[in-house]
């Protein structure tokens, strides 16, 4: 399956972080994997205008559920296609830590990224602790399942896999660990969808960088990374990205 590797800013970057987009758009030529840069609400558009007719597609880390209305602060996603983003990353587990976000409120904000045209990047993962108890898959089978919403398909959903022990701390988990929880979400995505689930795409997401992105990717069922503190320094990401070719 070609890879996606995406890069999530979180709430990083100003406007000459911009450039990282400029050093990656070189990258495209090989267009052996599909690269998304997912920046903070206030550089989507000028990042859309950077990556124009690149193949670099440029995506948001949220969006609300509603697709217009009282909400003070909230962007719709028909907003954030307006503004010229392809993707959305949703139930990201900061979301679901600071702000409470429910796999119910997931579901219904991946609806609302479908109804706009939006490819929804929905992350689920595990605590150090649920994994310490044995609950790993549970933990993650409990959350895909009443994440994904119907309607969604191979063509409007990414999954991504992130172990939330794994995020910013430079704990990877094991190649073996790395495949057991993504050849489960494989057969959950099958039992739901059919032959579909075989197509969608699942991440793996947490310390992924250039020295590690290589083994990762070549890991059953890893179809291509989230990656957050190394996709801030262009050659860092572009060094992941390279591995995935
Ligand atoms: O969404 C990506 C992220 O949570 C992983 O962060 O910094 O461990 O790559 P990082």
């Amino acid at each position: 399956m070609r890879k996606l590797v995406a890069g999530n800013w979180k709430m990083y970057g100003l406007a000459s972080s911009l450039a990282e987009i400029e050093a990656l758009k070189g990258l495209t030529g090989e267009a052996a994997y599909d690269i998304v840069v997912c920046p903070p609400f206030t550089l989507i558009e000028k990042a859309a205008e950077r990556a124009k007719d690149s193949t670099v597609a440029i995506g948001a880390q949220d969006c609300h559920p509603q697709i217009s209305g009282a909400h003070t602060g909230d962007v719709s996603a028909e907003m954030l296609v307006d503004a010229g983003a392809r993707f959305v990353i949703l139930g990201h587990s900061e979301r679901r830590v600071f702000h409470h976000e429910t796999d119910a409120v997931v579901a219904t904000k991946v609806t609302a990224a479908h109804t706009a045209g939006l490819t929804a990047i929905i992350c689920v993962g595990e605590t150090r602790s649920e994994r310490g108890d044995g609950k790993a898959i549970e933990v993650v089978g409990g959350q895909l399942r009443a994440s994904v919403p119907a309607g969604a398909s191979s063509s409007n959903m990414v999954i991504a896999y992130e172990p939330v022990w794994s995020i910013g701390t430079g704990l990877v988990p094991t190649i073996e660990q790395i495949e057991e929880i993504h050849s489960s979400i494989r057969q959950m995505l099958e039992e739901r969808l059919g032959e579909d689930g075989r197509n969608v795409r699942i991440l793996y997401g947490g310390s992924v960088k250039a020295s590690n992105a290589a083994d990762i990717f070549g890991a059953a069922n890893v179809d291509g990374a989230l990656v957050g503190g190394a996709s801030l320094k262009a050659t860092e990401f572009a060094g992941i990205i390279s591995a995935a070719a």
